[in-house]
């Protein structure tokens, strides 16, 4: 998506209907997420809900005003609107999170003793349930007919997620909500059938990587891996088999992505090449390092008054190594310099064999290492594209655009 795009669920019409368990509080969060994407969102109450959540929240963050009740008609146009019957006719999707046995039960079974369960009545499938219980009502066979019966009738109910439960003397189960960032995830697949990467399985690399010396001691840098999550994680969006492969950096997964952690230059090397057997494309976002100090000790080095060299080797070069396996596969590097900052990436470009790279500057003011925003130039074999300070986010957005206009000329 580049920074003038659409937001991709714009014109999509969405009931999210919300049931009353612990995991109620997440739905806000997704209700902004489904908003921010650009979607309209009807937001529907169970009365449990509501012991949970307030209806405010929902109301701001959506511009609608939540229906609670069957009795007396709320969210009709007129007296004559039913709206349990307008909304399912209207609505591109119909979201249920969290869903609970309840309401399965009762969507399930076509029971309509309230607002939400009345509406699923007339629900087109599919609609998307994201389930959220206690793993011991998770596991029953009553409960899980119930799922069975509403995917054979072509409705999506995502698996709940593996974790803490809501009293941690219960410890981890099966049962959790799926992440809100999940359902966008699977409510975008469901929405918009052929995003432009699908199909694509996509190498990420992100972070710095730490090279040891001593036991306590190793040598890495600045690297945040912010612009590699960025990428891997709106990749996943645009419907690639998004896989990241990160160095050390303090953030979250993103939602869709396979993301597999290392340390060293050599590891990731390993992971990159297992990665790359079998993907369409590379993109490698990190900052690997260079050199490693030759002989690693293994106990902590003890201080002392002289000056101390440390001997160091070259790492693996990961580009240079891949790109002899590239075929016509699609090959991204990045380059972070001091000086020079474009001559220095198209020779880099060049010598790597890569279809394009992604320039940016390490120092001074615009410097991109650990920032949120950075300026970067676009280089393939015709032209320079010069951008401006952008978001990361934005900024993967344009790269992914080039990735996606290849890839589209590859798989036609
Ligand atoms: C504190 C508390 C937490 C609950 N959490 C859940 C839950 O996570 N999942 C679930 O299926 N039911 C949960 N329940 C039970 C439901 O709230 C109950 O079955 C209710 O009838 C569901 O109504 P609804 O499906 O109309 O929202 C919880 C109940 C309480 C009191």
């Amino acid at each position: 998506m580049s920074e003038n795009a659409p937001a991709p669920l714009s014109g999509k019409k969405t009931v999210l209907g919300v049931s009353g368990g612990i995991a109620s509080y997440k739905s806000i969060d997704l209700a902004r997420l489904l908003a921010l994407d650009g979607a309209e969102v009807q937001t529907v109450l169970t009365e449990s809900a509501a012991s949970f959540v307030q209806p405010l929240p929902f109301e701001v963050l959506t511009g609608q005003t939540p229906i609670r009740r069957m009795f007396p008609l709320e969210g009709g146009k007129s007296t004559g609107d039913m709206p349990h019957i307008s909304l399912t006719e209207d609505a591109d999707l119909i979201i249920i999170a969290p869903a609970t046995a309840n309401i399965i039960g009762k969507f399930a079974q076509g029971v309509g003793d309230d607002f939400l369960s009345t509406l699923l009545l007339s629900a087109k499938p599919p609609a998307l349930v994201a389930p959220a219980m206690n793993p011991r009502m998770w596991a029953s066979p009553a409960l899980q007919e119930n799922v069975s019966s509403l995917r054979e009738r072509g409705h999506v109910v995502m698996e709940p997620g593996v974790g803490r439960m809501a009293r941690a003397e219960e410890g981890l189960g099966r049962g959790r909500m799926p992440e809100p960032g999940d359902i966008l995830l699977a409510a975008r697949k469901i929405l918009l059938p052929d995003p432009d990467l699908s199909g694509m399985k996509l190498v990420v690399t992100a972070g710095p990587t730490r090279e040891k010396w001593d036991a306590v001691r190793y040598l890495s840098n600045r690297s945040s891996g912010k612009m590699g999550f960025a990428l891997a994680g709106e990749a996943a969006k645009r419907g690639a088999d998004a896989v990241l492969v990160s160095g050390p950096a303090a953030l979250a997964d993103p939602p869709g992505v396979r993301v597999v952690r290392v340390e060293s230059a050599a590891q990731m090397y390993e992971a990159v090449k297992n990665e790359w057997a079998d993907a369409h494309a590379l993109v490698m976002a990190a900052a690997v390092a260079d050199y490693r100090p030759v002989d690693p000790s293994a106990r902590k080095h003890k201080k002392g008054d002289a000056t101390l060299a440390v001997e160091l080797e070259r790492t693996t070069d990961i580009l240079a190594e891949l790109s002899i396996e590239k075929g016509d596969r699609i090959l991204v590097g990045f380059a972070a310099e001091t000086d020079e900052v474009t001559e220095r990436a198209k020779e880099k470009r060049e010598r790597k064999g890569l279809d394009f790279i992604v320039a940016n500057r390490v120092s001074g003011d615009e410097d991109a290492m650990g920032a949120d925003a950075s300026r970067a130039w676009i280089i393939d074999s015709n032209a320079t594209e010069a951008l401006p300070v952008l978001e990361k986010g934005i900024l993967a957005g344009r790269i992914l655009d080039r990735l996606a206009k290849m890839w589209q000329n590859i798989i036609t």
